[in-house]
């Protein structure tokens, strides 16, 4: 069978592909509203695009589908661009016929072609997207937070529900945090709605900590509430996110999730393995992480890529790469990386010294493996001496995300 991917080539088509995105990955069928499908567009498309598959000369059925978002997200103190693959599904009668895999492979061309230096997604499947070049790369998980477990008290800081008015310090502590870490997106107005406004399992609840009245915000907390199943009292606090710049304010923040717990036993958090709250806890969380799923990542533009991403300032040498990609053919091949004052420049040629697929490429770009960790797996090859320079240039924080897309 021909396959086209292609742009829904009318409303018809991606209403199709809608309905098919909540079959397979919701489990519900699309709301019928015609209002709700035209809030989806609304708050979806403006910031990326839908892509199709249909048969080529065919009725114009539709096979497959995804969301393709323009993300961006930090690597070595700077923003890199990163197409966000998300709502990826094949029609349950047209399965295992590599549909998504074709899908993918024109996906990761088109993004090249527009120059976006990475791709990355959350794997339902992950040899579907290890197939086509992409990488684990970064943790993301769910820890469960016994409320019983907080010790600090509300009261001895000022924490108010947060206005409109605070959306802008809100962004100004996320962001002081995230170009910090690695692998955190760098969010625009799509990933901050589902924050402070989403649509599923809403409404948030976002408080601010505000030590005197007009002072600079210290930190803010969103969460949703979900009522206990089965007639139980209570409910159960999911935290959207939460970010604080002092001590506290995290203490401050940890007393308003503890004052809940005369009717919530637990709260889950989206955070880094080793954020500070979990850290300021006198236990750990008992039942520790409760959800673990890793992101992936893909070197779509391997130029690009290098160009985009900061690294560490000290760090000079040439990196020899010799990088197999099957999918984009313009990234294979040999390349030196020049690194210099915290930059590098990737340009054709060199000795090929350390021998690796794209997709161990995005692993080591990440730093979610080591170099050594990458040759013991056989994804990698290289003498000693390029392995350490690519240790060191690529060191840094375990990356993780804290935002599903
Ligand atoms: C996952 C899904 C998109 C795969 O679609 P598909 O068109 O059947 O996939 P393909 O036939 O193109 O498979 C390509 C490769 O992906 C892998 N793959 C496909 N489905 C897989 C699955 N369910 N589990 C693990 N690997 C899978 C296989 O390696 C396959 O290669 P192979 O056939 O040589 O073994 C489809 O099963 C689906 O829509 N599932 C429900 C929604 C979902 O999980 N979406 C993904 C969200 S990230």
């Amino acid at each position: 069978m021909q396959l086209r991917y292609a742009p829904p080539a009318n409303d018809e088509q991606l209403r199709a592909y809608l309905a098919l995105g909540f079959q397979s990955l919701v489990g519900t069928p699309l709301p019928e509203e015609p209002a709700f499908v035209e809030a989806w567009m609304a708050r979806t498309l403006p910031f990326g695009r839908a892509r199709v598959m249909t048969e080529a000369n065919g009725t114009g059925e539709v096979l497959a589908g995804l969301i393709d978002l323009d993300l961006a997200v930090f690597f070595g103190g700077r923003s890199v661009p990163m197409a966000g693959v998300s709502f990826v599904a094949t029609a349950p009668e047209h399965r295992g016929r590599d549909v998504a895999g074709t899908m993918m492979r024109a996906f990761v061309r088109e993004a090249h072609a527009r120059g976006a230096p990475l791709s990355g997604l959350f794997p339902a499947a992950n040899a579907l997207y290890r197939g086509v070049g992409y990488g684990l790369a970064g943790f993301y998980g769910t820890f469960r937070l016994p409320l019983a477990a907080i010790r600090a008290r509300p009261g001895a800081l000022r924490v108010r529900r947060a206005e409109a008015r605070d959306h802008a310090a809100i962004h100004a502590l996320y962001r002081a945090r995230a170009e910090h870490a690695n692998g955190m997106l760098d969010r625009g107005p799509w990933v901050w709605r589902r924050i402070l406004d989403p649509i599923r399992g809403g409404p948030a609840y976002v408080y601010v900590v505000e030590p005197e009245p007009g002072a600079p915000l210290e930190g803010y907390v969103s969460f949703t509430q979900a009522p206990l199943t089965g007639g139980q009292l209570g409910y159960e606090l999911h935290v959207l996110d939460v970010c604080a710049s002092t001590g506290r304010g995290h203490q401050a923040l940890l007393g308003l999730l503890g004052a809940h717990r005369s009717v919530v036993a637990s709260a889950t958090l989206r955070v880094a393995p080793a954020d500070p709250l979990i850290a300021l806890l006198d236990e750990q969380p008992r039942n520790g992480v409760e959800t673990r799923f890793d992101w992936m990542l893909r070197v779509t533009h391997l130029e690009a890529a290098f160009a985009a991403r900061g690294f560490p300032a000290g760090v000079r040498g040439a990196l020899h790469l010799d990088v197999v990609d099957d999918v984009v053919p313009e990234n294979a091949g040999r390349w030196m990386v020049e690194l210099e004052g915290g930059e590098a420049r990737a340009r054709r040629g060199g000795e090929g010294l350390l021998q690796l697929s794209v997709r161990a490429l995005a692993t080591l770009y990440a730093g979610y493996q080591s170099p050594w960790d990458l040759a013991r797996a056989a994804a990698l090859r290289g003498d000693d001496a390029s392995l350490a320079l690519a240790a060191e240039a690529f060191r840094g924080p375990m990356p993780f995300l804290t935002d599903m897309f």
